[in-house]
């Protein structure tokens, strides 16, 4: 399906640079952090004008800043929503208004699809089974393995998905148990306290991680090893990401597995931008085509890793 710039689409000066207001949800992770630096160059290679807001992982703060760019009357918002639900209000004074949304890395749930004009990023339900599918090939010596989960931010859509994608595929199989599930935020900080957390409750228990982001499996890692075991060897660690940092745990045997999430979205996201600008269709969901890293790969693709 596709979606177009709506009749009620202000009017533009075609002589005027496009202006874009881009509400970034935080600073919480390696994807993050490399996502808003993407956004940044591509806007400036494509001659783009872009106003960038950090939202700090508030709902609360991301609507205000979009309600501000509302009122600056940008020509298109962008933004990667904190969580699935809560969009609505916002989402239709943008459209009362004619300004176009774009939602970057992360989907919304909203009962009206005309809300918003394009979705740039990954399939994350797609991610999950990924990782599951890699973790049942690997493990098959026990009749039982039990797994901690480490979801990022409750009710965003990469935790949804992800644990919805992993869920399919090992309910297809008897010997896999996800023990206990926190919410850790996607930062390192919360996956090291959670693991600390779920090693105390269960210590050598624990077979699997299942960490929704490269950072909460580092924080992980660095919990596994305080409470003395080996990561990567006594605890199987499984992320998604694939960051530069989570490719080091790879070469250094501590991260068993890196389902890749492209954070690069820049130059995807200002193409859409001047496509929709020329009143051209843009396809409803832009998605990104990704990998999965091994300890063995990730060694010849260090070197290369861009983010
Ligand atoms: O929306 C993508 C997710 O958000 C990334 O996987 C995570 O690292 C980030 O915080």
């Amino acid at each position: 399906s596709t979606a177009s710039v709506g009749s009620g689409t202000r009017k533009r000066d075609p002589n005027k640079p496009i202006v874009m207001g881009f509400a970034q949800v935080g600073a919480e992770s390696n994807f993050r952090l490399a996502n808003t630096r993407s956004v940044i160059t591509a806007a400036k290679e494509a001659g783009i004008e872009l106003i960038i807001e950090n939202a700090e992982q508030s709902q609360k703060k991301q609507i205000e800043i979009i309600r501000r760019f509302i009122e600056q009357k940008v020509d298109v918002i962008a933004f990667s929503p904190k969580t699935e639900t809560g969009w609505e209000e916002i989402l239709q004074e943008a459209k009362d208004a004619g300004i176009p949304v774009i939602l970057s890395d992360r989907e919304v749930n909203v009962s009206d699809d005309t809300l918003w004009t394009a979705y740039i990023g990954s399939d994350m339900v797609d991610e999950g089974r990924r990782a599951a599918r890699w973790m049942t090939e690997q493990l098959t010596e026990k009749d039982h393995y039990r797994i901690v989960e480490l979801q990022g931010t409750e009710k965003s859509a990469p935790a949804v998905g992800r644990k919805k994608g992993f869920e399919e595929i090992i309910r297809q199989y008897n010997r896999f148990e996800i023990m206990e599930s926190y919410y850790a935020d996607y930062t390192f900080e919360q996956g090291k306290q959670k693991m600390g957390d779920a090693l105390r409750k269960y210590g050598k228990q624990i077979d699997v991680v299942y960490a929704h982001n490269d950072d909460m499996a580092l924080g992980a890692i660095k919990a596994i090893e305080e409470y003395g075991l080996s990561p990567g060897k006594d605890i199987i660690v499984i992320s998604i990401d694939a960051t530069r940092p989570a490719f080091q745990a790879l070469v250094t045997g501590k991260l068993n597995v890196a389902v890749e999430c492209n954070p690069l979205l820049g130059p995807q996201l200002m193409k859409a931008v001047k496509d929709l600008m020329e009143g051209k269709e843009l396809p409803m969901k832009i998605i990104t085509a990704e990998g999965l890293f091994t300890q063995e790969t990730a060694k010849q693709e260090l070197q290369y890793r861009e983010f």
